[in-house]
């Protein structure tokens, strides 16, 4: 693998410090966007890069805000959808050819993703450019993951010292995987943990928090006492097109689990919400409104706002896999 470039392949790959700068960086693209002339000044900056995406899975957030993101920075995007039927994967390529004859188009970036775990890596290192993980199967979603991390932050002005419920598929969501990992990282994160007894997390997730010392507890259930102490609770949705199939049915977070997080304590979700409607239609349509025609009960519902974060975050991935921005 070519390491003078700048992948973003797992969390991993993102210390808590260049997180800080993207972060920044996306506040910055955000407000320079709505400033005065902003978007033409932005649409200059990578006037005529080009970004190629391959996504073997479906992905409205990711691709699209991806895509977005590439069009406010003036980048040229090109890409393939199904991509693991339509291309010469179906032919039986390989992975890392793919992944050099992809970049060597005047490629600056690439985004991947695969329905199986660890192929993007695989295409990175066939790669002569930057290449991002849009998803790896079960494994890992960093760009996810900043903009989860982007939008905590942006309620809370910290990282530190936060209480995190995680309900839902902790057993297969990749989503989880790269948010648990990193806020592991930050101190006083510590974690309460919901589940079907089928879907709880990865014995590997489990041993990385008790070796790094990080206060988790595992429940099969929500209730007030358990999200009373929470700032963020984190919903996901079954992953029922993974291996094991539909497992259990979801832990519902409606109007009345919503009232019982601490206050000021906010409700996410990376969606799409599965059909099992592990949040509430009337939640839902809460959380749908702009914040401030919000019902008070429903103000900290933001699974939208932070899908609103996608491009300003993916912009300032972009920004880093060019090699312009560092922690
Ligand atoms: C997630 C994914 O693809 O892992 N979606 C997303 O990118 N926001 C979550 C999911 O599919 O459940």
């Amino acid at each position: 693998m070519n390491k003078n470039l700048h992948h973003i392949l797992t969390a991993r790959d993102l210390s808590p410090e260049l997180l800080g700068s993207m972060i920044k960086r996306a506040k910055w693209m955000k407000e320079t966007f709505h400033s005065l002339g902003g978007r033409d000044y932005l649409r200059k900056m990578y006037e005529g890069r080009v970004l190629l995406y391959t996504f073997g899975e479906p992905s409205t957030r990711t691709r699209i805000s991806f895509c977005m993101a590439a069009f406010f920075l003036g980048m040229h995007v090109e890409g393939s959808d199904n991509a693991e039927e339509f291309s010469s994967k179906k032919k039986g390529e390989s992975w890392e050819d793919m992944g050099r004859v992809m970049s060597g188009y005047q490629t600056d970036v690439m985004i991947a993703r695969t329905k199986n775990a660890g192929d993007v890596e695989k295409i990175a290192a066939g790669s002569l450019c930057s290449v991002i993980n849009g998803g790896d199967g079960d494994r890992e979603h960093p760009t996810q993951m900043m903009v989860d991390i982007a939008t905590i932050e942006g309620e809370f002005n910290t990282l530190e010292g936060l209480h995190i419920g995680v309900c839902g598929d902790l057993l297969r969501s990749r989503t989880v995987h790269s948010l648990v990992g990193k806020m592991s990282e930050f101190p006083g994160t510590q974690f309460t943990l919901f589940s079907p007894k089928e879907l709880m997390l990865k014995p590997k997730l489990r041993q990385l928090l008790i070796d790094k010392r990080v206060p988790f507890t595992e429940h099969h259930e929500l209730n007030p006492e358990l999200m009373g102490g929470l700032q963020v609770f984190y919903q996901t949705r079954a992953q029922d097109e993974r291996k094991g199939g539909t497992l259990s049915a979801p832990l519902v977070i409606g109007r009345e689990e919503l009232g019982w997080i601490g206050d000021g304590g906010i409700l996410l979700h990376p969606l799409p919400v599965g059909p099992g409607g592990e949040i509430s239609p009337e939640v839902m349509a809460q959380a749908r409104l702009p914040r401030d025609q919000r019902e008070s009960w429903a103000h900290g519902a933001m699974p939208f706002d932070q899908s609103d974060m996608g491009p300003w975050v993916r912009m300032a991935g972009l920004e880093y896999a060019l090699g312009y921005l560092e922690a």
